[in-house]
């Protein structure tokens, strides 16, 4: 125990020094659903992927149809993530609940990190009547039994709407997705809003095939840019955003010792019965239900030689306590998959788990209760 305490206090001193471990290789591309876009720096999804996965502002959301939602602040609302394109630093969204103009009413970027790339002046109209004359586009949405609701970009179209029987709502700037070359009699404003983000600048390392992270220092959160094609990224185009940290810098560190423990304690489980082991690899209260000491004792065992040759020569890591085998230890192979442990190791865990703990989804492996 005292020697694992000295170990960790040493491992945590010399990340101190170094301040080298970045964050970002613990942080994996998710998604809501096999079709929605890939979730990554800057941003993150919510409750699956860790603080330092992300960017403040950029948190997304799965919605229980598995859509990619994100929630703009100043009562924006909530945006469903149509596309997401890394490298040119643009996002198109539109509104769940299938009423964009609903949404663009109240839309203000302001407090958040995005804003639009083009905009369109909108002017929308109330109208008492239904034009059927005037090729004019209601905004289905919006409007009710007794009234249409029609949108404008035009001066022709705002003189047309401009009667007794119309009531101008208001002038909305909306992020188009294409600069307008023509102004637009009426629109239903249903097409995708675009907008872009300016920090954290990640273009240059994203076109070049990088990918974007954070690397959390003891005061600081800066953006680096990792596995860039090539030569490698030239140290000075590290362009560092300080954003500076004190309660999540310290839980990050509470959570790398308790990272730095757990590899040690696995490490010396080689020599400890794994006791522990089902509880961590099974969090749900699953009923375990082992074998018995002579189907254990009927699978193969071997006595590993000095030339350490193994059944299948490639693993030569026991799973379960994550160390290299070494000469004259005892291991033991499952039949039915060939995978190979430390005995130690292998009994203690099928006394409480009838199956095979590298690959117990795979049907051929799993050899049922006992
Ligand atoms: C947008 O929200 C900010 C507060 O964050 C407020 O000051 C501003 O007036 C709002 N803009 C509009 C157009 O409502
Ligand atoms: C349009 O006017 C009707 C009443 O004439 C009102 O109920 C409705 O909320 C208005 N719609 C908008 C979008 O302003």
């Amino acid at each position: 125990m005292e020697l694992q305490k000295t170990i960790a206090l040493f491992l945590l001193f010399c990340y101190l020094i170094s301040s080298t471990v970045a964050n970002t290789e613990f942080c994996f591309t998710s998604a809501c659903s096999k079709n929605e876009p890939l979730i990554r720096f800057p941003f993150r999804l919510r409750n699956f992927q860790s603080v330092d996965c992300g960017y403040p502002g950029f948190n997304l959301l799965c919605d229980a149809s598995n859509e990619t939602i994100l929630r703009l602040p100043n009562k924006s609302g909530e945006f469903t993530v149509q596309a997401i394109n890394y490298s040119t630093q643009e996002i198109w969204l539109n509104d769940p609940k299938d009423c964009l103009p609903q949404l663009l009413l109240k839309l203000n970027l302001s407090a958040s990190p995005f804003s639009g790339i083009y905009y369109q002046d909108y002017t929308l109209f109330n109208c008492s009547v239904f034009y059927t004359m005037i090729k004019l586009n209601p905004i289905a949405c919006l409007s009710g039994l007794n009234y249409t609701v029609y949108a404008t970009s035009s001066m022709r179209g705002v003189s047309l709407l401009e009667r007794p029987e119309c009531k101008l709502i208001g002038t909305i700037a909306v992020p188009v997705q294409w600069p307008f070359y023509e102004q637009v009699m009426s629109s239903d404003l249903s097409g995708d809003i675009l907008l872009t983000w300016a920090n954290p600048y990640c273009k240059m390392c994203e076109s070049r095939g990088g990918r974007c992270g954070l690397k959390r220092t003891m005061y600081t959160r800066e953006i680096i840019c990792e596995n860039v094609r090539g030569s490698g990224f030239p140290k000075g185009a590290q362009y560092a955003i300080i954003v500076g940290a004190g309660v999540p810098a310290m839980l990050f560190f509470v959570g790398l010792l308790c990272f730095v423990c757990g590899r040690i304690r696995s490490y010396r489980r080689r020599a400890e019965p794994v006791l522990e082991f089902s509880s961590t690899v099974a969090p749900q209260p699953i009923e375990l239900v082992g074998l018995d000491e002579p189907t254990i004792e009927s699978y193969p065992k071997t006595i590993l030689g000095e030339s350490r040759r193994l059944p299948k020569p490639d693993d030569n890591i026991c799973p379960i306590c994550l160390s290299e085998y070494q000469p004259k230890e005892t291991l033991r192979t499952i039949p039915e998959c060939q995978h190979c442990f430390h005995a130690d190791c292998i009994d203690e865990w099928l006394r409480l788990n009838a199956s095979c703990p590298v690959c117990r989804n795979s049907p051929k492996c799993v050899h049922g209760t006992v």
